[in-house]
């Protein structure tokens, strides 16, 4: 059976038009043996959207997106446009399309190989075994919230955020992340600062509720103070982690430096339909265009999309075994030291792309011996 999927690609800024690159690389090595066509269709997004057409986020995009099954984006931002007033800015474009989208929910996935965890900032010791799901939330809290802005009062300015979070906003994505746990360790840690916020008070009330339906989870609740210390103390004895949109963009940051890199962790961004596919990393203007930067956090993120909007698990599978072969023979970008030279971001791609179609071609030898 030959299935063809629609893939929106927005590369956005600083490197990543080329780590993106190099995902398209390693789908186009499934490709080649799996019957299945990517048609790709190419979108701006951030600062390259705000250069070509004034705004982070242009109608055509929105649509390229909407006729599409699957988005995969590099990154947004760099240094350029940070002057720019606010609604201008090239994060804009993703908050913009994460809304727009209706993704509630951002996985980030934290898997450290035994094999690898030389690689982590911490003592190998403590970061094996470690494989964690960061849950977070990604339409509300203070990254949404209103009243914001900056105002004058007495005479002087102040900046003003609001953190909001609804029952059901809080409700949807613990639902979300009960039903992962359940096919995980069953294991869930729901992230907050009840002491202080009510919006945490909040939404450890509502986790506690729905975790009712779910009696073969088991669930814990920690502060975020305490949570980002337990990360690095005993990251290994995570399952999933709930949290709120602002508390997970910095926990998958501090959980990147147990993986080793933050160019090497993935995300999908879920609702109830559409998902988008982003590496956690941002655009990197220091490296960007000079095929530094780690195509990794993208290759993983593409194999994110065969599993979770196209249902090829064996495919998504491949290529993170493809990722670990490469590395475990110590090849890696120039972030990170180790053993072996540094290799470029193309050379890496091509690396992992080679590596997963020979995977995918014995895969298929094998069965066609079986058949026979
Ligand atoms: C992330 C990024 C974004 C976020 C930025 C670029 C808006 O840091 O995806 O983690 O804060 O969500
Ligand atoms: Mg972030």
């Amino acid at each position: 059976m030959h299935s063809l999927y629609r893939v929106a690609l927005l590369p956005g800024d600083g490197v990543g038009p080329e780590v993106l690159n190099e995902a398209v690389k390693v789908l186009k090595a499934v490709e080649s043996v799996n019957g299945v066509t990517f048609r790709f269709l190419t979108g701006l997004i951030g600062g390259s959207a705000i250069e070509a057409t004034a705004t982070p986020l242009p109608a055509e995009t929105v649509a390229i997106c909407n006729n599409s099954q699957a988005i995969l984006l590099g990154a947004v931002g760099g240094p350029k446009w940070d002057s720019n007033r606010p609604e201008a800015r090239p994060e804009q474009g993703l908050l913009q399309i994460r809304r727009r989208l209706g993704l509630y929910v951002n996985l980030r996935p934290i898997k450290v190989l035994d094999s690898l965890a030389n690689l982590s900032a911490i003592k190998p010791a403590l970061v094996k075994g470690t494989d964690l799901v960061i849950v977070r939330e990604l339409l509300g809290g203070i990254y949404f919230g209103n009243p914001r802005g900056i105002f004058a009062k007495n005479g002087e300015r102040m900046g003003v955020n609001t953190e909001i979070y609804k029952e059901h906003e809080v409700e949807r994505i613990a639902h979300r992340a009960f039903q992962l746990a359940r096919n995980r360790k069953r294991k869930l840690t729901s992230v907050d600062k009840a002491n202080v916020l009510e919006t945490s008070r909040l939404w450890r009330e509502v986790v506690t509720r729905v975790g009712a339906s779910y009696p073969d989870v088991a669930l814990s609740h920690l502060y975020i103070d305490n949570c980002a210390m337990q990360l690095i103390e005993k990251p290994s004895s995570f399952d999933v982690i709930l949290t709120s949109n602002m508390f997970g963009d910095i926990l998958s940051d501090e959980a990147a430096m147990v993986a080793g890199s933050i160019g090497l962790l993935p995300s999908a961004s879920l609702g109830e339909r559409a998902a988008l596919y982003e590496p956690i990393h941002g655009s990197a203007p220091d490296i960007a265009g000079r095929n530094k930067a780690n195509p990794i956090a993208a290759i993983l993120s593409a194999a994110l999309m065969l599993r979770y909007s196209f249902h090829q698990e064996a495919a998504a599978s491949t290529i993170e075994t493809a990722v670990e072969k490469v590395m475990k023979q110590g090849f890696h970008t120039s972030e990170i030291s180790g053993r072996g030279r540094a290799i470029s971001t193309s050379r890496m791609g091509t690396l992992v792309a080679e590596r997963t179609e020979r995977l995918l071609k014995s895969q298929a030898n094998a069965r066609r011996k079986k058949a026979k």
